[in-house]
């Protein structure tokens, strides 16, 4: 999976994705980062990339001019998506995690400052996804969180050992919160592990396992059970 991320901040984009899993995923040859900063582009003299709103406003509007310049450069392999971040799009969950994971490339674009001119949107058409119904200041955790997401269903991207598939929200658990973990020791300040975790019978502790899933869900998010 290759993905280009178009944003005004690349350090904020490599700062994370140096770092532990997306690290290694990177240095596996399972997924590829580069950043495109539209500034780059810009034929302005003093490289802006934005300017007042027309009709007047609070904030600045991202131009057209260094976006367009700056997304046409891309090398786009054929089955690659087009994401803009924005709180006006479509909710981003596990089931379109799962769903991008499957294309060879994803590009995102990250907005900053009061929005995006309109144009961007009609002229290069991105499907657009917000992570939230809340509003952040720039585009750029947005990309992070779906290439986080995105990359943990690419296979070999996890370790040996750690697998995607029983995560909250998955197809192995049917669409349900994880259930709790433990680990050692045995008690810790008067709480003891579940017993079934420690008598080594496997069917006794996936159903274990499914029941606080269940569990689990119809107390904190009854909302995914329907
Ligand atoms: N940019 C600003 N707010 C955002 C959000 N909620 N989701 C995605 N991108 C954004």
């Amino acid at each position: 999976m290759r993905y280009d991320v178009i944003t005004l901040f690349p350090e904020i984009i490599e700062g994370y994705c140096s770092q532990s899993i997306t690290k290694r995923g990177a240095q596996k040859g399972v997924i590829e980062i580069n950043t495109h900063n539209p500034r780059e582009f810009s034929l302005d003299k003093h490289k802006r990339v934005d300017d007042t709103p027309y009709g007047g406003g609070e904030g600045m509007v991202l131009a057209c001019q260094p976006i367009f310049d700056c997304f046409e450069n891309i090398e786009k392999k054929e089955n690659h998506e087009f994401i803009m971040l924005t709180p006006q799009g479509e909710k981003f969950n596990q089931k379109l995690a799962v769903e991008l994971s499957k294309k060879e490339q994803i590009i995102l674009l990250c907005g900053h400052y009061e929005g995006f001119d309109e144009r961007i949107r009609l002229g290069l058409k991105p499907r657009e996804i917000s992570i939230g119904d809340y509003v952040l200041t720039g585009g750029e955790l947005g990309a992070l969180v779906l290439i986080d997401s995105i990359s943990r269903n690419l296979e070999n991207y996890l370790g040996k050992d750690l697998s995607a598939h029983n995560d909250s929200f998955s197809e192995g658990l049917n669409g349900l919160l994880e259930y709790p973990h433990y680990t050692k020791p045995r008690e810790y300040r008067g709480m003891a592990v579940p017993e079934v975790l420690l008598n080594g019978n496997h069917k006794e502790i996936e159903n274990f396992r499914k029941e606080e899933s269940l569990k689990r869900t119809k107390t904190r998010r009854p909302d995914l059970l329907s």
